[in-house]
């Protein structure tokens, strides 16, 4: 049975159970529609029905027809007083109120009720707020007349209108009189309980759509509840599987060789404190309280820096700074000689024995006698573990260097920077760096953990975010140029994972960091619309950067593409070689926008950035976006955009449970290779309890064979997040945890590497027929072939996520000589286990060979084309 004759019959059951439930056995013509918000706004807009108007049927329990996307998370996005109407053409409009500060209103329409176009969110001078919106259609002037109530404070109601005829732009607010509304809503008991809202008399047949929408909802839930954890159950007598896979040669087609990279974000430490090799928290005493949003009032100028108070004192000041992007220096006034300022790094400074570090910091001394200053590194009793003297201190501002060859390996050391003497002293940019990073880099990477992603051999890295390179709020938007040149020149800013960004990991940085690892860069520009979630200078995504803006904020655009490829005699070509690398980064993607919010504030500013990059730089793939979900308003207004301006490609982003993975293996099969290419920027299995395990990685391994398959119009793809440090995590699961000291990538990490280091550009079909037909076992199955034309090596991925063996016979059509050598890798365990890794073997096979699959396993079978 197909899968949608199985939806059909499930609507179907659940159809004839709910006429029944209610006493209906025929159409009944007409019936009363009542829309209503409940949940103090938070389930957005509600549906019950009734033949009578006295007897209500909720159509799913308050389930969510429409859901205001407006401001940020938490206390917003809330919906209230829901006004239904339907314009003159049959389209139905919805407008409500978004809560009682805001002089605003929110706008959506749909021909069906269940689809909605994209949102909007006017802003209504002359009025306090927009509560309990009503409107008609004013036959005599051929307009929409909105009215609403506003009140503040201990003030009386009042009652506004106003006009529009699109419901895009309004004619200004006049008053009303309050007795001149109709007060349209009606209170309407639903399971026992009262609600306001508005009645329609409407069709049955758009209710009985509504019924069926919303057990389509209930049945696409349940199939993503599909857990690993249930299959001793649902699969309680399964036996093992029989398998003849056939490989059809004749039938192949050329797929993307980018398909797995690497999304890169500054999320969960990732970045300071992470990959970037800095050792000294907060270098540049610029960590603010509002970086967290004042939660955490240990984050201050001061965190991670100590003293003791009895020998001196600390001050922050700003008057004379190093660089205006870095107001804040420590000014310490030592009282007693030998006591100096104390930094403990990220959880302690992590020290090698026989490693080199450099020390680096701008000083200024306000006292002649302070000649230098003793830089000590300092275990957890005080011994001293390497030290080194920088002299000759001044009374202007300088920049002053060492090293320091450590005596012993600590994980938690400290360092200590101690004038010779009492007396004042101004200290910044305190910098203490391994000198051995990933590939020796000066203000490089930390080694292990840029190594264990090399190993992953991503195809393009993607940075720096995520929701880093849309901001929280239009001033934090992501801009490149802050984050080139020295360091004391960078503007670090707060990051929307509310900690902070030094911004010493910049595009340099990002940019290097390619390279070295050979992969494409893949920056993503925020497309002139800050993160729809903000909480910071306005409500989520509202206004964006202004008209008289764009033009400077797309020349930074245009600047970043010459400063990667122009030659040294341009202008920001000529920058990026004085900063050390002459030679063009070749630039060949850009990303602009992220998971946005689909608006005309977007689209009006991504068609802008879209058409100068298009037009300066035809050769560049602009990635553009398609919102947060693989379905929904975002996505179809995000990829009707693309459609509209023919962007070569779009980044889709979906977190979902295991389940989902394993019941949307055909969600590409049926795209229309005439459109956008898909970039899948952003993905992850997510089991209940957010750990990656067996479950969460084959789940992936099998959805990625499905990728691969459709590889003709995925052209890239990347887990994400990627990094994250125990004990600092805004967001998990993620690929790759760490400590100061170690690296633990995860199951699925595992999966990555598998993929990314056995990738071709060659898919070839194959032919499976199993011994059990039951779709459920079949779908937990899956093959994908490829042709890797480098070595020439053919690569075979078998995922098997069934609880029991599955016998393959493999007839490989003879393409192979007989008596090959191939590299068996296989990735198995039980769908909890964390620490499972792959396991490679050399075995002999022919052109038909028998492979038993493992019960919940990954495997690779790599035939060398010698
Ligand atoms: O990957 C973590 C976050 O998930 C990204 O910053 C954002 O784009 C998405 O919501």
């Amino acid at each position: 049975m197909k899968l949608n004759q199985l939806i059909l019959i499930v609507l179907c059951v659940f159809q004839i159970k709910f006429l029944k439930a209610t006493n209906l056995t025929i159409n009944p013509g007409q019936v009363y529609l009542f829309a209503y918000a409940s949940n103090d706004g938070k389930s957005g807009l509600n549906f019950a029905w009734s033949i009578d108007e006295i007897t209500w049927h909720s159509i799913g329990d308050n389930h969510t027809f429409l859901a205001s996307d407006f401001g940020s998370w938490g206390s917003q996005k809330r919906m209230y007083s829901p006004y239904l109407f339907q314009d003159k053409e049959g389209l139905w409009h919805c407008i409500w109120s978004l809560n009682e500060e805001v002089n605003m209103f929110a706008h959506a329409a749909s021909s069906n009720l269940y689809e909605w176009k994209r949102q909007s969110y006017p802003q209504i001078d002359d009025t306090n707020n927009f509560l309990e919106p009503e409107v008609f259609f004013d036959s005599t002037k051929n307009n929409y007349v909105i009215s609403w109530i506003s009140k503040s404070n201990g003030s009386e109601k009042e009652a506004f209108k106003m006009t529009t005829t699109n419901f895009k732009s309004y004619s200004k607010a006049e008053k009303m009189l309050l007795s001149n509304r109709k007060n349209e809503r009606k209170d309407v008991v639903i399971n026992g309980k009262k609600y306001q809202g508005i009645i329609h008399k409407v069709t049955w047949d758009l209710v009985d759509k509504l019924i069926k929408n919303e057990q389509w909802v209930k049945f696409h839930n349940s199939e993503r509840d599909e857990n690993l954890n249930d299959d001793p159950v649902r699969f309680s007598n399964l036996k093992p599987i029989e398998a003849n896979i056939t490989l059809l040669p004749e039938h192949t087609k050329s797929i993307s060789d980018l398909l797995i990279g690497v999304f890169f974000e500054d999320i969960n430490y990732a970045a300071d404190g992470g990959l970037y090799a800095e050792l000294i928290q907060n270098r540049d005493f610029e960590y603010k309280l509002s970086d967290t949003k004042n939660r955490d009032t240990t984050w201050t100028s001061t965190k991670a820096w100590y003293i003791n108070p009895e020998a001196m004192t600390i001050v922050i000041n700003n008057d004379t700074p190093i660089h205006k992007n870095n107001p804040n220096y420590a000014v310490i006034d030592v009282k007693k000689a030998g006591y100096g300022l104390i930094n403990k790094g990220f959880d302690g400074i992590p020290i090698k024995k026989d490693e080199a570090y450099n020390i680096s910091l701008f000083a200024k001394s306000y006292n002649k006698e302070i000649k230098h200053l003793n830089i000590q590194l300092k275990d957890e009793n005080g011994t001293i573990i390497g030290q080194t003297l920088l002299k000759n201190i001044g009374n202007t501002w300088g920049k002053y260097k060492g090293v320091i060859k450590a005596t012993q390996t600590v994980n938690n050391a400290i360092i200590e920077i101690a004038p010779n003497t009492t007396g004042k002293l101004a200290l910044d940019m305190i910098s203490l760096f391994p000198q051995k990073t990933y590939k020796n880099r000066p203000n490089g990477l930390r080694k292990d953990l840029a190594e264990t992603i090399a190993n992953l051999k991503p195809k393009f890295v993607r940075f720096p975010g995520g929701c880093v390179a849309h901001g929280d709020g239009i001033d934090n938007i992501y801009k490149w140029k802050n984050t080139i040149g020295n360091l004391e020149e960078r503007l670090p800013q707060p990051n929307i994972w509310r900690y902070h960004q030094t911004v010493g990991l910049g595009y340099f940085e990002y940019f290097q960091f390619c390279e070295d690892i050979n992969a494409e860069p893949l920056p993503v520009i925020a497309a002139g619309v800050p993160c729809q979630n903000s909480s910071t200078g306005g409500h989520g995504q509202q206004c964006g950067v202004s008209m008289d803006d764009m033009d400077s904020y797309i020349q930074d655009i245009l600047d970043l593409i010459e400063w990667a490829n122009g030659g040294v005699n341009t202008k920001w070509g000529n920058i990026r070689a004085k900063l050390g690398h002459p030679k063009p980064f070749n630039l060949k993607y850009i990303g602009i926008g992220n998971e946005d919010l689909i608006t005309d504030v977007f689209e009006e500013r991504f068609t802008m950035i879209f058409n100068a990059i298009k037009e300066k730089y035809p050769e560049i793939t602009v990635i553009g976006t398609v919102g947060p979900f693989y379905m929904g308003t975002d996505y179809e207004e995000g990829w009707d955009v693309a459609t509209k301006l023919k962007v070569p490609m779009v980044d889709e982003h979906y977190y979902q449970p295991p389940g989902w993975f394993i019941n949307n293996q055909d969600f590409y099969d049926s795209y229309d290779r005439s459109k956008s290419k898909v970039y899948l920027g952003e993905y992850a299995a997510h089991v209940p309890n957010r750990r990656m395990n067996i479950q969460t990685a084959l789940a992936e391994a099998l959805y990625l064979a499905s990728v691969e398959r459709n590889g003709d119009v995925v052209s890239m793809t990347s887990f994400a997040p990627l990094l994250a440090k125990h004990g600092h995590t805004q967001w998990n699961p993620d690929l790759i945890y760490f400590n100061n000291t170690e690296v633990f990538p995860t199951v699925d990490y595992y999966v990555q590497q598998l993929y990314g280091n056995n990738y071709g550009e060659t898919y070839m079909s194959s032919d499976i027929k199993l011994s059990n037909q039951d779709a459920k076992v079949k779908q937990r199955i899956a093959s994908s072939v490829v042709k890797d034309s480098k070595t020439g090596d053919l690569i075979l991925k078998l995922v098997n996520v069934l609880p029991v063996e599955v016998n393959s016979n493999i007839n490989l059509n003879n393409i192979v000589a007989n008596g090959l050598d191939a590299t068996l890798t296989v990735l198995q365990g039980q769908p909890n286990d964390e620490h499972q890794k792959p396991v490679t073997s050399t075995i002999k096979v022919s052109n038909a060979f028998n492979y038993k699959m493992p019960a919940y396993s990954f495997s690779i079978i790599r035939f060398k084309s010698n």
